[in-house]
């Protein structure tokens, strides 16, 4: 949906520039006296780029605002569950490791040497979330399980001679 409203207002300005050089190609060879031209549209230009700034800002600070993107609006009363989730050569230590369907989950990821990743797949394999797991930081990740299996955490990136060992899994009832 969003996609769509992205590629329809594009091409709504692709078309608008695509107008106003189709103009000044068809004017450009009448001969009219510069000075007036110029005042006039240096004037304009002003306005233009004011506007332009005033709009960038406005705009900036109200997408801003819901930084971070992913993270869900929660109600009063909701309390999503922590999970505090860290990983080391070679393996996972995760606080709470079942889950029931609906559950809000936050997994606060960090690591205890080295960079890890973090990645959270379903049972078919797919990718449904992921993050650096970085040493003296924590990254967040918000996830509301929908189907109940068995899900699996995996590393993404290489961090030594046992890399591909670090697995685990969760259950979602
Ligand atoms: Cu940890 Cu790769």
């Amino acid at each position: 949906m969003m996609q769509t409203i992205a590629w329809i207002t594009t091409l709504i300005f692709i078309l608008l520039i695509a107008i106003v050089f189709g103009w000044v190609v068809i004017r450009s060879k009448e001969k009219r006296e510069y000075t007036a031209i110029m005042t006039k549209w240096y004037k304009t230009r002003k306005v233009y780029g004011i506007t332009l700034v005033a709009l960038l800002i406005i705009f900036s600070i109200y997408t801003l605002r819901e930084l971070p993107y992913n993270a869900p609006a929660y109600g009063k009363g909701e309390n999503p569950t922590i999970v505090q989730t860290e990983a080391m050569q070679f393996g996972w230590n995760i606080d709470v490791t079942e889950f029931s369907v609906g559950e809000q989950v936050e997994f606060h990821v960090t690591s205890a040497d080295v960079t890890h990743g973090f990645g959270l797949y379903d049972e078919d394999m797919n990718l449904l979330e992921q993050t650096q797991a970085m040493p003296e930081y924590t990254n967040i990740v918000y996830y509301t399980f929908e189907e109940p299996g068995t899900y699996k955490i995996l590393c993404l990136e290489y961090c030594g001679v046992g890399h591909h060992v670090m697995d685990t899994e969760i259950v979602v009832n």
